[in-house]
């Protein structure tokens, strides 16, 4: 019988140490709940970084991938699948109508990627600019794109020359840049998650759609880890009435099987020839099965339901932590919820987990939260309280 403590010193004998591991052996799960080898329960509000978001071990979903599995599991993309063009059909329904067609990967990053190609490819251009605090993914693409100085300093020199990164919400650097007229894109997270889950100001996506129209620049939204119903509308974009010129998704978009999409207006998907971009399981019939069950589930009023329960987190987040003096704000969409501490959130995690509560964190003092869109109220009610023992502890410190 395999123990806690074999898997962990296995992992950190034989993985390449390039995650922050936390204490955790998730060996079995089920909704919102994981199990470790010996029993101990948790709450997930990490979803696997946001992927899990109709809980773990969804049986919808987990038959999908079953049937397709025993159907076909692998057919590569120069094959015509019909999970795949059923998956298409899917994404199309819940994507902006001008947003009709997709290029088919296995990761954010990897959408990201292509939407980089994409854009440099259609408007002649070779200028990206990105937000600050903006997270794409790290291969050198998406991490050219990427703002945190922790994840890019040692590959400088490496990575693409013409990016310029702005503020988010500043609408008026944005503009004095795109005015030269040599900007393919603009990339932007139209929330900003792990940048510390941060809202554009009053205005700002609005000026941008605009700005970047007027100047023959692409709109990217990254809709990794916003979209698929997080924030309670389809597209995190929805709520500021936009729609972008190209978009990616992944996370949760495979059912949890890897999968990355880019999908745009035709006119700029066609850019990219035969042989420009591909991957060898990009598309797969697993995860396009898994995603098109994954879509089916989320048009079900799953929405809705992220929206109330969105709403009930926050509440009941807000009244475990208001007015405490480790705490400077709570504050969330749908169920994208982070809360400031006054404090390193590192010791308050670590309580967390001895809890049993799975979080996420930014920066240094911020707690994030992207729990499954099926969490239960009951749920909720013990999280909000861990939350506040937690920070009691370390208060009487
Ligand atoms: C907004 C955003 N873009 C891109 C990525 C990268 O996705 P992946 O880790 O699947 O490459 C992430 C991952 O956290 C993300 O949150």
């Amino acid at each position: 019988m395999i123990i806690n403590s074999f898997v962990e010193e296995t992992e950190n004998r034989f993985l390449a140490g390039t995650y922050q591991k936390i204490p955790v052996v998730a060996a079995r799960a089920d909704g919102t709940k994981i199990w470790d080898l010996s029993g101990k329960e948790y709450l997930d509000f990490m979803s696997g970084y946001g992927v899990a978001i109709l809980g773990h071990s969804n049986p919808v979903i987990s038959n999908a991938i079953k049937k397709q599995l025993d159907l076909i599991g692998i057919s590569h993309g120069s094959v015509y699948s019909p999970a795949r063009a059923e998956f298409l059909r899917n994404i199309m329904r819940i994507s902006p109508k001008s947003l009709n067609m997709a290029y088919l990967s296995n990761s954010g990053a990897e959408s990201i990627e292509a939407a980089i190609k994409i854009a440099v490819k259609t408007t002649g251009r070779k200028k990206i600019i990105a937000m600050e605090k903006a997270y794409h993914g790290k291969t050198l693409g998406a991490l050219s794109i990427t703002h945190s100085n922790k994840y890019r300093k040692a590959f400088e020199g490496i990575l693409l020359p013409n990016v310029q990164f702005v503020k988010f919400g500043d609408s008026a650097s944005l503009l004095s840049l795109l005015k030269s007229g040599d900007v393919a894109a603009v990339f932007m997270e139209p929330i900003q998650g792990e940048g510390g889950i941060n809202f554009p100001p009053y205005g700002y996506m609005e000026a941008v759609r605009e700005t970047t129209r007027e100047n023959g620049t692409l709109l990217v939204m990254d809709e990794i880890q916003s979209g698929l119903g997080r924030t309670g509308k389809m597209w995190a974009h929805e709520h500021w009435g936009i729609v972008p010129d190209i978009m990616t998704v992944g996370k949760g978009i495979g059912g949890g099987i890897p999968m990355g999409v880019t999908i745009g207006k035709k006119e700029f998907m066609e850019s990219l020839d035969v042989g420009e971009q591909s991957s060898t399981t990009g598309g797969n019939p697993l995860a396009c099965a898994a995603g098109s069950a994954l879509i089916g589930e989320l048009e079900s009023g799953m929405l809705h339901r992220v929206t109330t329960m969105g709403r009930f987190a926050l509440k009941r987040i807000s009244e475990e932590t208001e007015g405490h003096r480790l705490v400077s704000q709570a504050r969330g969409m749908g169920l994208m919820l982070a809360i400031d501490l006054r404090v390193r959130f590192v010791p308050v995690l670590m309580e967390l987990l001895q809890m049993g509560l799975i979080t996420l964190y930014s920066g240094i003092n911020t707690i994030r939260m992207l729990p499954p869109y099926t969490v239960t109220e009951e749920e909720v009610n013990k999280a909000a309280e861990f939350i506040r023992l937690a920070l009691n502890k370390q208060l009487n410190k």
